[in-house]
C-alpha cells in the first residue's frame, strides 16, 4: 500500500485540469450491457474505480479496450448474469449492473455490496424499484437474485428516509429502458450524473425525459444500439480544487470545470468570504486572509454535496469562529474528524453533525485515510499545515482522483509517494 508525504506550505500556482466524472462513468459503463453493439466512451478518468468496473464488465462477458481516456465496450459472445462478490465488494458502484442485466437477460445475480466506513448503505430502493417493474427478487448467499421474463413499466416512488438514491435512480432508469410501456420515477435523484446517464441512454435509442428533475419518464423500447459519448467533467474533483485554492489562498486556474453544477458550493463560498470568477470552463478563486465560519447541511443535488463535506470540514478548521456541519445524506460520514484533529483541528462530533472551532494553523502529522473524500480532506490539510504530513492508505484517493500527485506537483506542492 502507498502513503503520501506532504511538506506543507509550498505556494500553489499555475493551472489544473479536471478529469472526466467518476460517478457518471460507472453507471454509463454499466449501461453498455444494454446493447450487443459497440459503445465508445470518451473523457473517462483513469481511476481504480474505473478499472474495477472494466474488470466487472469483462467478467460478465464483454470485451473492453481502454486507450488513454477512451473506452470501447464490445460484444464478446453471450453476457453472463452473475456479478461476483470479489469485484462488487470493492466498489459499491458495481450495484448499477443490476438493472441492465435484469432487463436485457431476464435475470441477474448481483452480490450485495455490503457496508462501508461512511455508513450502512442499504439497497432496498434498488430492490423496490425493480420489484415495481415486475421482477421477482430474493436474497441468497449474499447475492440479490432478480428474475422477470419481461419487465413492465410502472410508477415508482424512489426516495427513502435520506431522500432519493442516485444509483437507485440509475438502476431503475436503465431497467425501464427495455421494459414494456411507460415507467415514471417519482422523487428521482436530480444529480448531474443521472442526467448524464439519461443522455447516454437516449443516444443509445432510449426514450427518457424529465431527467435532471425529480420526475423521470421512460418509454420502454424494444432494443438499444451502440453510442459514442463524451463524459462530462467531475464536479466533485472540481469542487475539491476550488476548496483547496480557497484554503491555500492560491490563485491557480482550474480548467475543464462546469461551475454551474456547483451552485450550492458557490453560495457557501460567498458566506465565508471567498470570491470565485467563473467563465466558460475556467475558474479562479480569491480568498481573504481570514476565512469566516459558515454552517452547512448536506442535501441531495442541488443541495451541498455530501461528497464535498469532508473537504469543507477541513477548510472550516481554519476560520475565526465556530461552524456546524451536518450530513443528512450520510449521517455517519465523519471518519476524517479524528484524523484532522491529529493535525491540530478542533472538531467534535454531535450526532449527524461536526462542530468545528476554527484554529489559526494546522500542523503536519501522520494520519490515516479512511475513505475517498476523507483522503482529499487530509491532503488539503497537509498542503497548508506547518511541517510534514504522512497520509497512510491513500489507495482510497486513487479510487476517485486521477493523477492527483502529478496534478498537485504541477501546481507546486511538495508531495511524494512511498510504499508503506
Ligand atoms: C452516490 C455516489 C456517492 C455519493 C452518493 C450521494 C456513485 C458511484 N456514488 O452513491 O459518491 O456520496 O451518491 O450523493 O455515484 N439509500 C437507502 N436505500 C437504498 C439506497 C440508498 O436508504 O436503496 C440511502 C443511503 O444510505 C443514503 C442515501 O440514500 O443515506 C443516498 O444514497 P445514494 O444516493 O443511493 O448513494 P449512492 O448512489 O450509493
Amino acid at each position: 500500500m502507498d502513503k503520501l508525504i506532504i511538506n506543507g506550505g509550498c505556494p500553489l500556482k499555475g493551472e489544473v485540469r479536471i478529469s472526466g466524472s467518476k460517478n457518471a462513468t460507472l453507471p454509463i459503463l454499466a449501461a453498455t450491457l444494454l446493447t450487443d453493439e459497440t459503445c465508445v466512451i470518451r473523457n473517462v478518468p483513469r481511476l481504480l474505480d474505473t478499472h474495477t468496473m472494466v474488470k466487472l464488465l469483462k467478467s460478465l462477458g464483454k470485451r473492453v479496450d481502454w486507450d488513454k481516456d477512451r473506452i470501447i465496450v464490445m460484444s464478446n459472445g453471450p453476457v453472463n448474469p452473475v456479478a461476483d462478490y470479489k469485484l462488487v465488494s470493492t466498489m459499491r458502484g458495481s450495484i448499477c449492473v443490476l438493472g441492465p442485466l435484469l432487463t436485457k437477460l431476464g435475470e441477474a445475480k448481483v452480490s450485495l455490496p455490503g457496508g462501508c466506513v461512511i455508513g450502512v448503505r442499504p439497497v432496498d430502493l434498488h430492490q423496490k424499484g425493480i420489484e415495481a417493474l415486475g421482477a421477482k427478487v430474493t436474497t441468497e448467499g449474499g447475492y440479490i437474485l432478480a428474475r422477470a421474463k419481461k419487465l413492465k413499466g410502472a410508477r415508482v416512488y424512489l426516495a427513502g428516509a435520506s431522500g432519493p438514491s442516485v444509483l437507485g435512480t440509475a438502476n431503475i432508469m436503465m431497467a425501464a429502458t427495455l421494459a414494456q410501456g411507460e415507467t415514471i420515477i417519482e422523487c428521482a435523484a436530480c444529480e448531474p450524473e443521472v442526467e448524464e446517464l439519461a443522455n447516454f441512454l437516449n443516444e443509445m435509442g432510449a426514450r427518457i425525459r424529465g431527467h435532471g428533475s425529480p420526475r423521470i419518464v421512460i418509454q420502454g423500447v424494444k432494443r438499444l444500439h451502440g453510442a459514442d459519448y463524451r463524459m462530462c467533467f467531475d464536479r466533485i474533483e472540481g469542487g475539491t480544487f476550488v476548496l483547496l485554492a480557497a484554503m491555500a489562498r492560491a490563485n491557480f486556474v482550474i480548467r475543464d470545470i462546469d461551475y454551474s453544477q456547483l451552485t450550492a458550493l458557490d453560495d457557501v463560498l460567498g458566506h465565508i468570504g471567498v470570491r470565485v470568477q467563473a467563465e466558460r470552463n475556467l475558474v479562479r478563486v480569491k480568498a481573504p486572509k481570514v476565512l469566516k465560519p459558515f454552517s452547512i447541511t448536506t442535501y441531495p443535488y442541488p443541495g451541498f454535496p455530501t461528497d464535498l463535506q469532508a473537504q469543507y470540514t477541513a477548510i472550516m478548521s481554519l476560520t475565526n469562529g465556530v461552524s456546524v456541519i451536518r450530513d443528512t445524506v450520510f449521517p455517519d460520514r465523519f471518519m476524517h474528524i479524528a484524523e484532522l484533529s491529529r493535525m491540530g483541528a478542533r472538531i467534535r462530533r454531535e450526532g449527524g453533525s461536526a462542530i468545528v472551532e476554527g484554529v489559526k494553523a494546522l500542523s503536519g502529522a501522520p494520519v490515516t485515510a479512511s475513505d475517498l473524500r476523507a483522503s482529499a480532506a487530509l491532503v488539503m490539510a497537509g498542503l497548508v499545515a506547518k511541517g510534514r504530513t504522512e497520509i497512510r492508505r491513500v489507495y482510497h484517493l486513487d479510487r476517485g482522483y486521477e493523477n492527483i500527485d502529478k496534478k498537485l506537483i504541477d501546481l507546486g506542492a511538495c508531495i511524494s509517494r512511498e510504499k508503506e
